[in-house]
């Protein structure tokens, strides 16, 4: 493993029973869109890879579908099972797919890529295991510049952390720049870029305090909960401070309501 996969192995592990509680309120939001978005129905063969608990895998089985989920984390692998005991859901990297070419009609990836060290890969192996006219769904979370969320916590790292840190490179935030960008990764991986969808989607993330956004980045995160790991304890009290003055203005009655966003992304395998 190289030292970007182990960081987010050791990571997941660590946190793999917070997700469901932290993280499935705003990440299962984005599930119906990215099933629209892939042309999701009955009948169909599903491969959810970074399945985490298995959201994904559940919501296509509702539709008819037979999934088979994929995590390289033992850890989410047996809370998947255990939360959906009908549904296969077996360990593997998502950029070595251990499954043979032409396996699926669809492949998913919600909010899977942006933890790999080689997300252009992990592409090139959804196309692998399609088969010809499948479609590769995924999503990947929008930059500052398009996303509330975003924002409050690049705004409040850019202002107090230290981010000359000791953490293992891996690839940019926010993965490539653009729409464009998008595309032409994607055609490098084989699929077809003109069938791609790419769609700007906003849900809102109810929290039920200002300070508890801080808290899930620094307990049940991974990439950001490293650097915040890294940081003096006057450096951590800062960003806390800037993160929570950022949400108060999303205060909702009892509630914080945070919009939050992310690309829906589809594309096909030509089928000739
Ligand atoms: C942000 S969670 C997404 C979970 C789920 N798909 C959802 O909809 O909420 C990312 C997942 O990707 C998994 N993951 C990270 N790197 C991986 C890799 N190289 N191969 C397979 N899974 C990986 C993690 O273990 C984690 O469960």
């Amino acid at each position: 493993m190289d030292s970007f996969t182990q960081f987010e192995h050791q990571g997941w592990a660590r946190v793999a029973d917070k997700y469901d509680s932290v993280w499935s309120s705003s990440t299962c939001q984005f599930i119906p869109p990215l099933l629209d978005a892939a042309e999701v129905s009955a009948g169909m063969s599903i491969l959810d890879v970074g399945c985490g608990p298995g959201y994904v895998s559940a919501a296509a089985a509702e539709r008819g579908t037979k999934p088979a989920g994929l995590d390289f984390s033992e850890e989410m692998i047996a809370i998947a099972q255990k939360m959906f005991p009908h549904i296969q859901f077996r360990e593997g990297d998502a950029q070595n797919l251990p499954f043979i070419d032409a396996s699926f009609d669809r492949v998913l990836a919600n909010f899977a890529l942006l933890h790999l060290a080689d997300p252009e890969r992990a592409c090139a192996e959804a196309f692998r295991v399609l088969k010809p006219g499948g479609k590769f769904g995924f999503t990947v979370w929008a930059p500052p510049s398009e996303s509330p969320y975003a924002k409050i916590i690049d705004d409040a790292i850019q202002a107090h952390a230290n981010l000359d840190v000791d953490l293992p490179p891996g690839p940019p935030h926010y993965l490539f720049a653009g729409r464009e960008e998008f595309r032409q990764a994607l055609e490098r991986a084989g699929f077809d870029g003109a069938s791609m969808i790419f769609k700007l989607h906003t849900i809102e993330w109810n929290v039920p305090s200002a300070r508890y956004v801080f808290d899930a980045e620094r307990n049940a995160g991974v990439r950001t909960a490293g650097l915040l790991a890294r940081q003096t304890p006057e450096k951590l009290r800062a960003i806390q401070s800037a993160i929570e003055n950022a949400v108060r203005p999303y205060a909702k009655n009892t509630e914080f309501k945070i919009p939050k966003s992310a690309y829906v992304i589809s594309v096909s395998k030509s089928d000739v």
